[in-house]
């Protein structure tokens, strides 16, 4: 990562919270600076799919936000990044983004990263997909963001659901422009 190494994570209430816990995780060995924003759908999923508390949660992050606080720094294109990662992301949330319907600090802070051009992957998890989840994400990538379903990777392997994560976390962070040198690759 060249430049400014801080990065926006944001958790929305899609299932697997694990990938958002990992990329804070891989963040901080990377030495980069994260800005977290957990929704509280994103809070009802902390605490169904992991043993964290709020409080453990927020001290995996640099600085974490209220969704509410729409006036906070990551609210402001002046605030520089190097990017944002929302993960998981809900359709809601995706939705919301794909219409730059700002109603939350993390819906805001992704227009944001959108406007200023930056890098903005969305980890999107949704299954089966209607054609309105399809049109969001095709508003997305239209302006510029990446839409990066966390789909596993067979051909590495895996051994268990910590590998998956890994794998998916480690390769979105690289999509941002953060070099994971343990990440597994093909061929090495
Ligand atoms: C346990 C649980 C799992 C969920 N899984 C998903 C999911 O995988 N994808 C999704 O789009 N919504 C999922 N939802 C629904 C969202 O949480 C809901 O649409 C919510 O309004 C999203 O709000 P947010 O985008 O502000 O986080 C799930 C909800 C719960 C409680």
């Amino acid at each position: 990562m060249s430049g400014v190494r801080r990065l926006v994570v944001g958790i929305s209430g899609a299932t697997g919270i694990a990938y958002g816990v990992r990329v804070l995780e891989l963040a901080r060995k990377a030495g980069v600076q994260t800005h977290l924003v957990v929704t509280p759908a994103g809070q009802q999923t902390r605490a169904y799919e992991t043993g964290l508390s709020a409080g453990d949660l927020a001290a995996m992050a640099d600085v974490t936000y209220r969704p509410a606080d729409i006036g906070a720094a990551i609210a402001s294109g002046s605030f520089r990044t190097a990017g944002m990662i929302v993960a998981p992301c809900s359709i809601r949330t995706l939705s919301a983004v794909a219409y730059a319907n700002n109603d939350n600090l993390l819906t805001r802070a992704a227009d944001v990263t959108l406007e200023e051009r930056r890098r903005l992957v969305l980890m999107v998890r949704e299954t089966p997909l209607t054609l309105a989840h399809l049109r969001a994400m095709t508003a997305v990538t239209e302006m510029g963001g990446i839409v990066m379903p966390p789909v596993p990777a067979f051909y590495l392997n895996p051994e268990s659901v910590a590998d998956i994560v890994d794998h998916t976390a480690g390769r979105a962070l690289e999509v941002l422009g953060v070099d994971v040198p343990e990440l597994p690759r093909r061929g090495e």
